[in-house]
């Protein structure tokens, strides 16, 4: 496979804010604020494959260390079901590691079955939790020991 895991650039950002809302299959702009593309260092990763960006992750860890958490994570539909979302997980769970992170966490609109779905495959537990955001605001919650 000629897919590589690297850190992001500004060029890969101006990229993935172009095609975002098409990859996510609806408005994303406001997910992708400049501060998770300039400052989470190699905590954000895209994919590349053939010089082609097929896929991105933006996480950070928490400032206790204890938490790696994924805030966004979004492949092009071109390139779905073919290991992108789990080679980029694959990736920040083992930078993860490397600071002693004793588990990882992501959230998902309640509906999102895909996501659940691939949490699910990629070891994660999921959990409904009502008013995780806010007044009505249910999510679903997806974490995963690294123990
Ligand atoms: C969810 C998403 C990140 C998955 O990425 P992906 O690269 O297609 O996933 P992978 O190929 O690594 O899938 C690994 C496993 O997860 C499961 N899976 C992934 N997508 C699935 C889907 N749509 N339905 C059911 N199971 C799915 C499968 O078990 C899959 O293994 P298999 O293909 O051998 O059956 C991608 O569909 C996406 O970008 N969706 C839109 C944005 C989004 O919802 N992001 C998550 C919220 S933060």
């Amino acid at each position: 496979m000629t897919m590589k895991i690297r850190g992001i650039e500004k060029a890969d950002y101006d990229y993935i804010v172009s095609v975002l809302d098409r990859w996510w299959g609806g408005p994303a702009g406001q997910r992708a604020h400049p501060y998770f593309f300039y400052e989470l260092g190699d905590f954000a990763l895209v994919a590349e494959d053939e010089g082609k960006v097929v896929g991105f992750l933006l996480g950070f860890i928490t400032p206790d260390k204890a938490t790696g958490y994924v805030h966004l994570v979004g492949i092009d539909p071109d390139h779905r079901r073919r290991r992108v979302g789990h080679r980029l997980y694959e990736r920040f769970e083992a930078r993860c590691r490397d600071e002693g992170v004793s588990r990882l966490k992501a959230i998902a609109a309640v509906g999102n079955d895909a996501s659940a779905h691939f949490h699910q495959a990629i070891g994660f537990s999921v959990e409904e939790v009502a008013h995780y955001a806010g007044p009505r605001r249910d999510r679903l919650v997806f974490t995963k020991s690294l123990g």
